[in-house]
Formats: C-alpha cells, structure tokens, sequence
C-alpha cells in the first residue's frame, strides 16, 4: 500500500500524532498537507514528551522523508523554533526535512489581523488559534500570498510583500486603529529565515510521486480534524483549509489515484477546543472528568478542551466525507471505571429525528442528541497490548462502534506512550 492518509475524524485533538508516529516506522515518507502551526501534534517517547506543530511526527524515526506541502501555511519562525528544539533535543533534522515551495508563508501582518478580529467579534469570535492561519489562507486565495519560494528572490520578495504590507496596514488602522508594519523590518526578517530555511525548500509534489511512483509507502498526516474542514466543518466554527482526506490531494500536488487509504482517528469520546456547537457537550462533572483524567488541554494553545460524549452521528459524516476504510480509536483507557457510557445515536432537529449530520453551526446548534447506553467496564485498559485481553465491555463498546461506522478498528491506543497500542490491522507492509 503506496499512500495512506490519517485524517482527525472529530474536532481535532484524537490523538494522531501517536499514530502517525506508530505508522511512520513502515513509511519512506511522511507528509502534511495542510494546516499551520494552530497544530499540536504529542507523542510521548521512553516518557519523553514531543510537541509538533508543523514538522511531520515521522520525523522521530531516523531516515523518513518529512515532508511539509504546498498546503500548509507556515510561519517561519515557529518551524524554525521546532527544527531547533528538535535537533537540541537529538532528532536529526537535514535532508530529511523538505518544505514545498509554494507553501504559503504566515506574516507578522496575518496575527495582528486575526487578533483585532477576534476581539471585535466578542462572543461570535470563532475562537481560534490565534496564529493568524485564517488570514494566511485569505491571502493565499485571493493571490496576495507570500510562498515559500518568494523568500528566496530578495527582489521578487520586496515586489510582493510591499502591496500586501501595505493592505494589511491599511485595513488593521482603518478596522481596528491598530500600529502599522515597517516594509523593512517585515523584509529583513523573512530574508533571514530564508537563509535559514532554503536546503529544505523544494519542488515536494515532484519527489513524492516520484517515490509512489517508485512504491515507497508515504503516509500522508492531516492535522485538525473533519468537523474543522473548511468545506466540510461546522462552518464559520472551522479551520480554513481541508483537513480531511480529500485535502490531501492538493495540498500535497498528488492524484486521487494515488491514495490507497484513508485512516481516521477516533476520540473515544469527544472534545473540541473554540468555540461552536458540540450537541454531546457534557458540561458537567463528568465532562471535568474526562478533561482532567484524558489531560485534555490544548497541546498548541493550553486552551482546556470542551468533552463531551461520542457522537456517531457526526462520525459517520466523517466516514463518507473522507471516505474512510478503517479507524484508529484513541484514549480508550480514559474511559474505564464507567459504570454506563451513553454514544449519540441520532439527532432530534425540531421535533425529528435524524441521522445526518448537518455541518452548518446554526442547525447544528439547534440539534438535541438521542442517546443508547452500553455497559462500561471496571478494569483497567491502560497499556494494554492485545485486544484478547481488552475487558469483555470494552471490546463490545469497540465492536459496536465497528457496527455503527462499518468499517473496522485498525488501532486501539491504550495510553501516552508509543508502546501503548493494540495492533489490530497493519496498513503498510
Ligand atoms: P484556527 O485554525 O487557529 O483558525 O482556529 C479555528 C478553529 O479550529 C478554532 O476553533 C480552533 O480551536 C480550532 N483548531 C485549530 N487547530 C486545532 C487543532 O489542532 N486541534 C483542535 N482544534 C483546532
């Protein structure tokens, strides 16, 4: 199997980077397709922790190509602050590491923006990360975007970034009476990454249907998660790039024909960090519990995540939207000492009841969850290894999620660790 994508199947946050990391042990290549730094992406190894944000989590295997595509948005300074930290940390970072050069460059400009917006929204602000990805993908669409291989022409980076310098300056005193950006300031700065960063910047789409081409496994890293899809999310309560499957295509310049899998990981149960709806939200004790006992803040942000129930509902959305042939379920040991756990079934939508999900925030929030109950489980799960020696309930509450979604559970993750996983399916061979 050439290409397998890993797609967030809920509101971000289930856990990918673990997987990612488990699955690029089999991979040539490991690539992200979009999204920026709003990412946090853990893995936890011999009780080491590792945050990344924009670097492929393959790159904590020695000898895997990472690359970042055309797709994603990248602030300079914060991949060059991971690289560092990284490499201080032991992890090689070389030719291994290659940044497409048409990825999209996160300005000064583009947070200063962000952040004036959000606070003039009050309670409607999306509650984003505050890394200015919205307003970088604006610019990207409405071709006023700085790219990667800008920043290597000084000339044709001045050209560039004067009229969209001026823009923004523009707008953030006209809209929010907020400071001007100096041109040379913003100029020198970005130069200087460029220098830093030219080795690894390349033509990414050439070397990676190259390697397809070639039979190399790749495995493709998707960050955020479905329910945050531009296209496909709870709109405006969104990222502003495709992090489902389908976005993969595009943001990493390879053909549908190339994807041979789409792997989407699953929560077992919910959470969701910013605001918009979240019709499982238990906004309880036991939604504290959850929080507390699965350590749900943002890895990103330390934003304490909203927890909630599992919703079927809105995963089998993401079954179709991506297209998914397989699923990988994380933090189940979270949930063990339950005496009941309740999975949304169904939604009631004005006195109906209905099994679509409707991505738009507003029908959304009017949306009443029907729940059934299963039988929790008492004994541990954590670190377990082998789905024979999972507890009887919580194989059924798997094997019921199986039947619902209908396709199979590739991975259980039992715990932080990379060791902490039940294999039950290899994708790559
Ligand atoms: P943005 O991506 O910073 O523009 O934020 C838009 C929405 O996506 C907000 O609700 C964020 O909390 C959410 N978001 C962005 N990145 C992540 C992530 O990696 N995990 C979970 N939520 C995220």
């Amino acid at each position: 199997m050439p290409a397998l994508v890993v797609a967030g199947a809920q509101w971000g946050d289930e856990g990918k980077g673990k997987l990612v990391d488990h699955l690029a042990r089999q991979a040539h290549v490991v690539a992200r397709y979009q999204g920026g730094h709003n990412a946090g992406h853990t893995v936890v190894i011999n009780d080491e922790k590792f945050v990344l944000h924009l670097i492929p989590s393959g790159v904590l295997h020695e000898g895997k190509l990472c690359v970042i595509g055309n797709g994603v948005v990248i602030d300079p300074a914060c991949l060059i602050e991971e690289m560092d930290g990284l490499i201080n940390r032991g992890v090689k970072i070389g030719e291994n590491l290659l940044i497409s050069e048409n990825a999209h460059l996160i300005m000064p400009y583009h947070m200063a923006l962000e952040s004036a917006s959000e606070s003039s929204m009050g309670k409607k602000a999306i509650g984003t990360t505050g890394r200015g990805i919205g307003l970088a993908y604006m610019d990207k669409m409405a071709r006023t975007g700085i790219r990667m291989l800008d920043i290597l022409d000084p000339k044709l980076f001045r050209e560039r970034l004067r009229p969209a310098l001026d823009n923004a300056n523009r707008l953030l005193d006209a809209l929010y009476g907020a400071p001007a950006f100096e041109l040379e300031e913003v100029f020198e700065k970005y130069t200087g990454f460029a220098e830093r960063l030219k080795k690894h910047i390349g033509n990414a789409g050439f070397v990676l249907n190259k390697a397809l081409r070639e039979g190399r496994n790749v495995l493709i890293e998707g960050a955020q998660g479905t329910l945050l899809d531009i296209d496909h999310g709870t709109y405006p309560y969104v990222t502003s790039s495709n992090a489902s499957a389908g976005g993969a295509c595009t943001g990493l310049g390879i053909g549908p024909t190339m994807i041979d899998a789409a792997m989407g990981v699953v929560k077992a149960y919910t959470t969701r960090v910013g605001n918009g709806p979240f019709p499982t939200e238990l906004e309880d004790e036991l939604g504290e519990c959850l929080r507390e006992k699965g350590g749900e803040y943002g890895a990103t942000t330390g934003r304490p995540r909203r927890c909630g129930w599992l919703d079927i509902v809105a995963l089998d959305h993401a079954v179709r939207v991506n297209g998914l042939s397989g699923f990988a379920l994380t933090k189940l040991d979270i949930l063990d000492g339950l005496d009941t756990i309740k999975v949304c079934t169904a939604y009631r939508l004005d006195g109906v009841t209905t099994r679509e999900f409707p991505p738009d925030a507003a029908t959304l929030e009017r949306c009443q969850p029907v729940y059934e109950e299963l039988k929790g489980w008492k004994d541990s799960t954590s670190g377990i290894k082998k789905l024979s020696d999972l507890p009887v309930n919580a194989r059924k509450y798997i094997e019921w999620i199986e039947q619902r979604l209908g396709i199979g559970a590739d991975m259980i993750s039992t715990g932080q660790r990379r060791d902490e996983l039940i294999i039950v399916k290899e994708n790559f061979r």
